[in-house]
């Protein structure tokens, strides 16, 4: 009898069954494609020592007899249809007391009704979100958890064995209230991970465009913040990306400039939507993925409209402060989302703990994360005089480059949206007042006066 169960082992399921089985921990694995073709699992064993440990099996009711009672099983299968049925014939097999983890990038409104669905036939859930990407669910992932506590304690001893320490000298799991936290928490790490990509492509764009710098100096100029304080994972991969070679040309410019996307931003932006929440910076980054499929509609507009193509020099002291400033609104705006959903639904998600779960193994894990739990007021940011003082010092130096971008007319996403927020929040006085007048002109809606 096993350990644990697997089902779903495509690529981060790969990795995580070589994680846990390193540790010692008995897998069977199950895939619907190893009806077909289980040979290419095989080959997989072969080619990686640590697989030792797992059993592959080809029909999912031997898979479930092989699992030691109460049992384990962590389901790693694409969000929507395939994760929803292979949900849907588990909960017929397993029995009383065993434990269904959906590990998947799940939409929080399927994982509650998935926890209603299993608490039918008296099996426990956990809606889990994994970050890490294949290397990272390798080598020690951030989990984030939500859902039955006495599930949660079956299970945490061997997830500290697979998950890497955070800051705080814990490992990179916790657990965060009811069933669909756990996604919830993973959509906000997607988040905050669209718009920090975001960030790094538009300033990629505004240098390159420049004429000034190659692709050479442009990662001396990341690989220079990389090394201070501005130090992240997604830094470094750009980093790598923008150096990568292929057949004698950078790689970046043989790619396709069209961006596809999972989800998951989509679903938090209606959660700030549904919570009365802005998340303009993430509007920002995935309307350029919508945008960027229009490359028909680009290509033919381009050319009825002049664009300047002058050189022109890009002061990197700024950029990197007006960097800076985003990524700090960015962290601030995911923050108040998740205590506007504290607030509402009566979750009690504790920021400085989701921050420690990032600070390892996710992909957003930077420097400014580790900063950010040791040195501000994360739970109430918007009174953190700290970081609206320094908000205010970056300003200059972000308004000096959109107004390059403007001139230049590049589109550098985010980095408005992040001066607009900032502008907003801190005005005593917006336009509102002039909303209500009309809203009261048109629609009789009452008025609130000061
Ligand atoms: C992670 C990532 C991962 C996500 C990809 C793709 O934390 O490991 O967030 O879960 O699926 O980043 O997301 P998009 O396809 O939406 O860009």
């Amino acid at each position: 009898m096993n350990n644990w169960g697997i089902i779903g082992v495509g690529r981060i399921g790969l990795s995580m069954a070589r994680n846990m089985s390193s540790k010692g921990i008995s897998l069977s694995l199950y895939d619907k494609t190893f009806q077909k073709k289980s040979d290419s699992i095989f080959k997989e064993k072969k080619l990686y020592s640590d697989l030792k440990k797992t059993f592959v099996f080809k029909d999912i009711s031997s898979f479930v007899k092989s699992i030691k009672k109460p049992r384990k099983v962590l389901i790693l299968v694409p969000t929507g249809n395939p994760n929803d049925s292979v949900i849907s014939n588990l909960i017929k097999i397993l029995d009383e007391g065993d434990i269904l983890i959906d590990a998947g990038n799940t939409n929080p409104v399927i994982s509650l009704k998935n926890k209603l669905k299993t608490k039918k036939n008296k099996i426990l859930y956990l809606g889990m979100g994994v970050s890490g990407g294949v290397d990272g669910v390798l080598k020690g992932p951030s989990i984030m958890i939500g859902g039955d506590i006495n599930a949660f304690n079956q299970v945490k001893d061997d997830f500290s064995l697979i998950t890497s320490k955070t800051i705080d000298n814990t490992f990179s799991f916790d657990l965060f209230g009811d069933s669909n936290q756990g996604h919830f928490i993973k959509m906000i790490h997607n988040g905050i991970e669209y718009v920090e990509m975001q960030l790094i492509a538009s300033m990629y764009k505004l240098l390159i465009d420049s004429n000034n710098y190659n692709n050479q100096e442009i990662a001396e100029i990341f690989n220079e913040w990389n090394n201070s304080e501005q130090k992240s994972y997604l830094m470094d991969i750009s980093i790598k990306q923008i150096l990568e070679k292929i057949e004698n040309k950078y790689l970046i410019e043989k790619i396709d400039d069209v961006a596809d996307d999972n989800g998951t931003g989509r679903w938090m932006l209606n959660y700030g939507i549904e919570l009365g929440c802005s998340t303009n910076m993430l509007s920002s980054a995935i309307n350029t993925r919508f945008i960027s499929k229009l490359k028909d509609d680009r290509s033919k507009i381009s050319k009825m409209v002049n664009k300047s193509s002058k050189k022109y020099s890009v002061d990197t002291k700024s950029l990197s402060k007006a960097y800076q400033f985003c990524r700090l609104v960015n962290y601030i705006q995911s923050f108040c989302l998740i205590n506007a959903a504290n607030k509402d639904y009566n979750w009690n998600i504790n920021i400085s703990k989701v921050l420690n779960v990032w600070s390892s193994g996710s992909i957003i894990k930077s420097s400014l994360i580790n900063d950010l739990y040791s040195n501000y007021s994360v739970e109430n940011i918007l009174s953190d005089k700290e970081i609206i003082k320094e908000l205010n010092g970056y300003k200059p130096d972000l308004i000096s480059i959109i107004t390059l971008s403007l001139e230049n007319d590049i589109s550098i996403p985010c980095f408005g949206n992040a001066l607009n927020y900032f502008n907003s929040i801190s005005s005593k006085t917006l336009s509102t007042n002039m909303i209500q007048a009309q809203r009261n002109f048109f629609g009789s809606h009452p008025i609130k006066i000061n």
